[in-house]
């Protein structure tokens, strides 16, 4: 005998195909920036903006924020396109969708990049807004881009970083333009704080800020770096 709720059970579990096999394939061999963490990232706040500005559409809308980067399998450079093709291919992914709604998909994948993406319809601007609101921390990849590639240290290195974040994530800037609300409210909570900090000259809470976004690892790696500079000094 089968029990209703049984049944009920299964059919929530088997009406979308099993994103762990997706993350699994793809993102656990990405680079950080885009591991599952991000996948997961861009789903959460995807199906945020889905709930209130596409409702209809948050079952495609889910789909396109799990695959948006699958394509970064093929390389980096067109990864959106390759995204979009991966998508249209995938035999398993035709069991869950129809042709058209598969089409959605990969369609929001492919103008998913702030870069090159030009997003028309509100489910390719919310995977859009989804993927930039979720990329990694760019207050420690602005600290990080100073102290490996400009070779700076201390108060300079903290310094550079914040002046960044002002050029780039200022309102207005190239990095903060977002399609919704929602998006823009996330950017503030992000970065106002440390634009705020860099414009007083208060170098003290943007180090703080910064200190904030690095993980242990990270320290790890900038002490390693800072050591082996230091043995070169004394060769
Ligand atoms: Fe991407
Ligand atoms: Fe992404």
């Amino acid at each position: 005998m089968i029990f209703l709720n049984e049944l009920k059970e299964e059919k929530v579990v088997y009406s979308e195909p099993d994103w762990e096999v997706y993350l699994k394939k793809y993102y656990d061999t990405f680079d950080r920036g885009h591991d599952r963490e991000h996948a997961e990232a861009v789903v959460a706040f995807a199906d945020k903006l889905a709930k209130k500005h596409d409702p209809k559409n948050r079952r495609i809308i889910r789909a396109a924020a799990y695959l948006h980067d699958i394509g970064i399998s093929k390389g980096r450079e067109n990864h959106a396109q390759s995204s979009m093709t991966l998508i249209l291919q995938d035999p398993e992914l035709k069991k869950f969708y129809t042709k058209n709604e598969l089409k959605m998909v990969a369609y929001a994948a492919a103008e998913h990049r702030s870069s090159t993406g030009k997003p028309k319809t509100i489910m390719q601007k919310i995977i859009s807004d989804a993927d930039r609101i979720s990329a990694p921390n760019p207050v420690k990849r602005a600290y990080l881009y100073g102290v490996d590639n400009l070779n700076l240290q201390g108060e300079e290195a903290y310094d550079r970083a914040g002046a960044h974040i002002v050029e780039k994530y200022s309102k207005g800037g190239k990095g903060r333009r977002v399609y919704f609300p929602e998006s823009e409210k996330e950017f503030a909570k992000k970065y106002d704080k440390i634009i705020k900090a860099y414009k007083k000259n208060d170098i003290a809470t943007i180090k703080k800020l910064v200190n904030e976004s690095l993980t242990e690892e990270d320290y790890y790696d900038i002490l390693w770096r800072n050591g082996r500079e230091r043995e070169k000094e004394v060769e």
